[in-house]
């Protein structure tokens, strides 16, 4: 297949490019390098610029028949949606929209969309399937949203087939070593507990023990982003293959609190570090964690990762090669 990687430059996206390149697919990144790195694309064709930009896009998909557009070139911070909802707005809403209508144009029918749990809001119930009702509470969950909404409209109208992948907590790093997270500010909590682990951080602050879980700290569902990137492929490949639209949840199903990341970061890495408890983090419900159920029975996808230290052993390993990439 020929695919288009939106954002590809990212962490997320530098590891779907590497997937489908092994896989033999001619991947072509996309990437305005605001929150990725050029030397992230370490295969396939690299094309700077935006998704604003309508007259790139029309070149691009001139000159190229992509089988299929892979989006993940979005603002993911979700305190910063809420001081600055404009901004959210218009790269993952409008932005979107300019390059959902440049494939209209084109004729381009398969999309695989990077949603998220924000969209479901504070769960009802745990694990939370696809029949979750869907009620954001930031902006940034309202936009991944609302291009939901948009696709299915799209595809009622021009017959734009899509896979929405709403992730829960994306984690870990290429198992080869080759690529990681990498994002500055970093909020994310599995880096910074290995930053203090590596000694780049003095300490890491727990936001809130005074949850209902039973050790007091929130718990998450922590997915290796490599069976996160198999999950796309398998999406793509279905849409291919004539498949019709679909919406999954996505995780491994089984959530860790704060306290059992950071025992596990400690054992893996064999370092001790400074753990404070500060005061709870707005807007974080007590435990996010996904039925991933639909997905693997209809898209036979089976995530490979699933031992959190693991995962944790993966990212440990690109930290430690902190030097060949800040
Ligand atoms: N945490 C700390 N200390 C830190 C950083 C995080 O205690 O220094 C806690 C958070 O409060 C949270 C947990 O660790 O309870 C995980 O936090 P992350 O920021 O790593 O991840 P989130 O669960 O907040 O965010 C993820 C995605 C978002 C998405 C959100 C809701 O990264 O894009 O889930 O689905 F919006």
């Amino acid at each position: 297949m020929k695919v288009l990687v939106v954002g590809g430059a990212g962490y997320i996206g530098s590891h779907m490019v590497k997937m489908l390149d092994k896989a033999g697919h001619a991947v072509t990144t996309l990437d305005n390098l605001s929150n990725g790195y050029r030397d992230a694309v370490k295969y396939g064709e690299f094309v700077e610029g935006d998704i604003a930009d309508e007259a790139l896009l029309n070149q691009l998909f001139s000159d190229t028949g992509f089988d299929g557009v892979m989006h993940f070139a979005s603002y993911i911070q979700v305190g910063e949606s809420v001081e600055k909802p404009s901004m959210y707005y218009r790269n993952n809403v409008s932005n979107t929209q300019t390059l959902l209508d440049a494939m209209v144009e084109h004729g381009i029918k398969n999309f695989i969309f990077s949603s998220t749990a924000a969209t479901f809001g504070e769960p009802e119930y745990t694990p939370i399937d696809e029949k979750h009702p869907q009620k954001p509470i930031n902006p940034y969950g309202h936009s991944k949203l609302m291009v939901e909404q948009i696709l299915a409209d799209f595809d009622h109208a021009y017959g734009l087939k899509s896979v929405s992948l709403r992730y829960f907590n994306a984690a870990g790093a290429d198992p080869e070593g080759e690529l990681g997270e990498r994002h500055v500010p970093e909020t994310h909590l599995i880096p910074l507990v290995l930053q203090a682990a590596s000694g780049r951080r003095q300490n890491i602050t727990i936001f809130g023990e005074d949850y209902d879980t039973p050790d007091g700290t929130c718990i998450r569902d922590y997915i290796h982003i490599n069976d996160l990137c198999s999950a796309h492929l398998l999406g793509l490949e279905h849409l291919v293959a004539g498949g019709d639209s679909r919406a999954y949840n996505m995780g491994n199903g089984q959530g860790y609190s704060i306290k059992e990341v950071i025992d596990v970061a400690k054992k893996v890495s064999g370092n001790d570090f400074d753990v404070l408890t500060g005061p709870r983090r707005d807007g974080d419900p007590a435990r996010l964690v996904a039925d991933s159920t639909l997905l693997q029975a209809e898209l036979d996808w089976k995530p490979e990762y699933t031992e959190l230290e693991m995962i944790i052993q993966h990212a440990w390993e690109w930290e430690k090669k902190v030097d060949s990439w800040q």
